[in-house]
């Protein structure tokens, strides 16, 4: 496996596996097929554009006759899809945004495969794929829906219940990809993360959104009580699975990802709060979330035993690394929370080729 189309890899997660893959794996060469949206952030990768293991593209994974020519052009062996809209809060303003993406796009996605990937393109029955070809599709454990606070960690056999819009268009996209290897034979994994942290993370996201305002002395708006529990693993170590499942995993297999650390909102909050030296009168607990989810926790003990992945970076380590990189980047923040990172594109690549 060496040539990979990665989708929606200027946003969080994407640009971190990006450049794990390229310090890590030389032989690799990575096609990053991103629509930037408010989430996409050239700046994320200015480190690495030049590359020349590396391209970039601008476009949207619901475009199959671009998918057609990237295939053509690149002669994909693997797939990996992060291109998502991703935030909560925004799927409960904007429900059909998140269906249009979060599965019409994984459909496309899944077609362009079959296309690409089919010994023998015309034969909508053909089963015989060429050696090698891999989709993952980077899930989420929002899928599984809720626990309460006794009830075990969630494991793959666990019945898929989502509760927000966002939650539901992950699901259906697993149930697609679901029926994608079921009936066509697409050789597919599906990875099911908890909730990550760490550099680069869009400035609406629970930890560097309170970052940002603690920095600032405004208000952090802790939805509710405070006393939702998140599983929050760092997000270099959700690459290093995703990477692994997709180079050592049995096509068809699903893997839930976390590194067993639960924390309540609240916590997290004081946590950073202290990191920084800013006092907890700046907590505003704000209306919760409609359908807020209580409590998410995965247990990860499959992919432990099968690929023998563990996570490398404790919270207790992770988490500070992390505050201070937000710290050291306060123009990276400045950037994202202003839109000025939306003229990055214009700046390097020009305007005309939007
Ligand atoms: P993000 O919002 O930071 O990035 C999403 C990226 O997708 C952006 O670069 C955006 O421009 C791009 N994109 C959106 N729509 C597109 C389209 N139609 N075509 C092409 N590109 C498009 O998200 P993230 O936090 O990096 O999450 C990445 C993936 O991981 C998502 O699929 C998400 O569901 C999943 N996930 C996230 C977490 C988490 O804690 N953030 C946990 C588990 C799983
Ligand atoms: P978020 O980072 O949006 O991730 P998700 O909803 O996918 O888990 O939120 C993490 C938790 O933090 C979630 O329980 C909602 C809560 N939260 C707040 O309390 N205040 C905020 O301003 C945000 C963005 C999140």
């Amino acid at each position: 496996m060496k040539n990979i189309l990665v989708t929606g890899g200027a946003g969080f997660i994407g640009s971190n596996y990006v450049r794990y893959v390229l310090e890590n794996f030389p032989d690799f060469e990575l096609v990053n097929l991103d629509a930037l949206t408010y989430a996409g952030n050239l700046e994320n990768l200015s480190d690495i554009e030049a590359n020349p293991q590396y391209h970039f593209v601008r476009g949207d994974i619901r475009d199959a006759e671009l998918l057609r020519q990237l295939f053509d052009k690149y002669h994909f062996d693997a797939v990996v899809n992060f291109a998502a809209e991703s935030h909560v809060d925004r799927s409960i303003t904007d429900p059909s945004l998140f269906f249009e993406v979060n599965v019409g796009g994984v459909l496309t996605l899944l077609e362009a495969c079959l296309k690409a990937w089919r010994l023998r393109p015309e034969d909508k029955y053909c089963h015989d794929f060429q050696p090698g070809v891999r989709y993952l599709q980077v899930s989420t454990d929002e899928v599984y829906g809720s626990l309460t606070p006794d009830e075990p960690a969630f494991t793959e056999q666990n019945p898929l219940a989502p509760n927000s819009p966002y939650a539901a268009s992950k699901a259906s996209a697993d149930l697609l990809c679901r029926a994608y290897a079921h009936t066509y034979g697409l050789p597919l994994n599906i990875t099911r993360c908890s909730n990550n942290y760490g550099p680069y993370q869009f400035p609406e996201k629970l930890i560097p959104l309170m970052l940002n305002n603690a920095q600032h002395d405004r208000k952090l708006p802790v939805y509710g009580d405070g006393q939702q529990i998140r599983d929050w693993l760092y997000v270099f170590d959700h690459n290093r699975a995703i990477h692994q499942v997709l180079t050592q995993a049995e096509p068809g297999q699903v893997y839930n990802i976390g590194g067993s650390n639960e924390r309540a909102n609240l916590q997290i909050v004081e946590l950073l709060l202290k990191s920084i030296g800013k006092p907890d009168s700046l907590i505003e607990h704000v209306k919760d979330r409609p359908g807020h989810d209580r409590r998410y926790a995965i247990d990860s003990s499959k992919i432990r035993r099968e690929l023998g992945w563990a996570p490398a970076y404790q919270f207790e380590q992770a988490l500070p690394a992390t505050i201070t990189w937000y710290q050291e980047h306060a123009t990276w923040v400045e950037h994202a929370v202003s839109g000025e990172y939306q003229n990055y594109y214009d700046k390097m690549y020009g305007a005309a080729e939007r």
